[in-house]
């Protein structure tokens, strides 16, 4: 029977449910958490239902919490952020059948509104899948059930003492039901890998069927040998029928940090913008704050032509907020030709725009020089060459060593130089693709730092490729720019392009 869902949410906030288990749906959850609490507002992240603890100096912790327990912005325990904690790593009306256990609803319910009143807003993680059964399918335990967590963790971290089992609970309950219990807004992590869009549309289908809003969905790149990402992320796009609160590249550490810059956080506020009357409106919070620890980064950009690398990372800077985040700004947008279209785009986009003609210049080494003291005004953190087209002299990329960097539209170290597209045709390479690298003193050799991979198809001309890649450039300078900025030194990450991704080496997709 299909619970009556109640007129209005519990308390402000979401349910976070996912495609399946292990999609990354608390990294996420611990994403959003952050987040949000960036905005200046009491934020707690819940786990109502968390299977799976282990022994730590002692303590049982379930590792969930403890991610989720950290992204909260105000102090809260263990077991208010995971009131149910069981201890085996399995599905939780099993879990809670080896413990003799029953998943009370009421006092859980209780639990985590208690927890939900001390915070401005709640991120409320599901457990496993949309419809995960918290209770056995027969309708009533077999021996009578203990408590809810017999390998209890200290006091302070024991599960709220309402929660032991109850015999009969009043009727069969599933994850779904807990999120129309609490009649929150539902957010889908869809795991993006092979089978990810009959599992995102059955869970859209199902969250809808229980009379649930889906507010948003985010793609999280699970799987770093995923073909064809691209077209599933936009089939789901289109048949999600929600707005897509991020797209996060497979990560080798899904941290908060590291999500984050993939989120949209400009969607998921607006998805709050019309909450019930006297339910607080996230929109109307103080702007972002920067961040206390964050020093002001900058960025120059230089351009020759179209710039569409360029507006690639500016937009990306837009929306994904890198000032307030992150307090990098781009500084200014530097071109050796007036007629640059790149120009125009910048200025639209309001960013500074100089221009510095190298046909000015007897020598080569006079323009380096000149454009070497036009960047330095800026003090750049980085220096970003987008389809710059001068060969640099040594000693202008020794000024700015370790801060410069390029695009190339190849996979170095093959095909340095120019006419990429058609020398990989030519060789009959079956991928092609971009890379972001170091800019040394010898022309495309640098030390790589990010690598996008573009199958070749059969009827690839120099052109069709040369767009393929292009595209595949737009993801990728804007994410290689943002973490040669915010990663410590010498961390490289490879970026799928069309959902292959490696870290610390290039592997083709098969
Ligand atoms: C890109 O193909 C890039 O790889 C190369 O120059 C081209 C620049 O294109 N270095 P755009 O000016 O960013 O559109």
């Amino acid at each position: 029977m299909i619970p009556a869902i109640p007129s209005r949410p519990a308390f402000p906030g979401f349910f976070v449910t996912g495609t399946d288990t292990e999609i990354g749906k608390t990294a996420i959850s611990a994403a959003l958490t952050r987040l949000l609490g960036q905005q200046g507002r009491r934020v707690v992240a819940i786990k109502p239902i968390a299977a799976g603890l282990d022994l730590v100096e002692g303590q049982w912790l379930n590792d969930d919490v403890q991610r989720l327990r950290a992204a909260c912005s105000l102090e809260v325990q263990d077991h208010e952020v995971g009131p149910l904690q069981l201890r085996h790593a399995c599905a939780p009306h099993i879990a809670a059948k080896l413990e003799g256990v029953v998943i009370d609803p009421q006092p859980l319910l209780s639990a985590i509104k208690r927890t939900a009143a001390k915070a401005d807003f709640s991120v409320v993680e599901g457990v496993g899948g949309f419809c995960v059964p918290l209770h056995e399918p027969t309708s009533a335990p077999t021996s009578a059930p203990t408590q809810a967590t017999p390998a209890a963790p200290p006091s302070e971290q024991k599960p709220d003492s309402n929660l032991e089992a109850r015999s009969h609970p009043a009727r069969r309950w599933d994850s779904a039901d807990l999120a129309v219990d609490l009649a929150l807004p539902v957010v889908l992590v869809v795991g993006m890998r092979l089978g990810c869009i009959n599992h995102a549309v059955l869970s859209a289908e199902a969250i809808r069927a229980r009379g649930l809003k889906l507010v948003g969905w985010v793609a999280n790149h699970v799987d770093p040998h995923m073909g064809h990402a691209d077209d599933n992320f936009a089939t789901l796009s289109q048949l999600l029928g929600a707005p897509c609160w991020g797209r996060v590249p497979f990560l080798s550490e899904p941290l908060p940090d590291h999500i984050m810059p993939h989120l949209n956080l400009q969607a998921v506020l607006k998805a709050f913008s019309a909450l019930p009357p006297g339910l607080p409106q996230l929109t109307t919070l103080p702007s972002l704050p920067s961040l206390p620890t964050t020093r002001s980064k900058k960025i120059v950009i230089l351009i020759s032509g179209s710039g569409s690398n360029m507006q690639a990372i500016a937009e990306a800077a837009q929306t994904e907020q890198w000032a307030e985040r992150h307090g990098i700004h781009i500084a200014a947008v530097v071109s050796n030709r007036a007629d640059a279209v790149g120009l125009q785009t910048a200025r639209k986009m309001g960013l500074h725009t100089e221009v510095l003609p190298h046909t000015q210049f007897e020598t080569r080494a006079e323009f380096d020089s000149a454009l070497r003291d036009c960047i330095n005004r800026f003090a750049p953190d980085l220096v970003v060459l987008a389809g710059f087209m001068r060969v640099l002299t040594a000693a202008f990329v020794q000024h700015f060593a370790g801060r410069l960097i390029n695009i190339h539209p190849a996979l170095l170290p093959a095909f340095p130089g120019l006419n990429t597209h058609q020398r990989a045709l030519d060789a009959g390479c079956q991928f092609a693709g971009a890379t972001v690298h170091e800019v040394s003193v010898e022309v495309d050799q640098g030390r790589i730092l990010a690598q996008a991979v573009v199958p070749v198809l059969p009827d690839d001309d120099a052109g069709r490729l040369a767009h393929r890649v292009l595209m595949a450039e737009h993801r990728l300078y804007p994410q290689a720019v943002l973490q040669k900025l915010i990663q410590p030194k010498n961390r490289s990450q490879n970026y799928s392009a069309e959902g292959e991704a490696r870290q610390g080496g290039l592997q083709h997709p098969v």
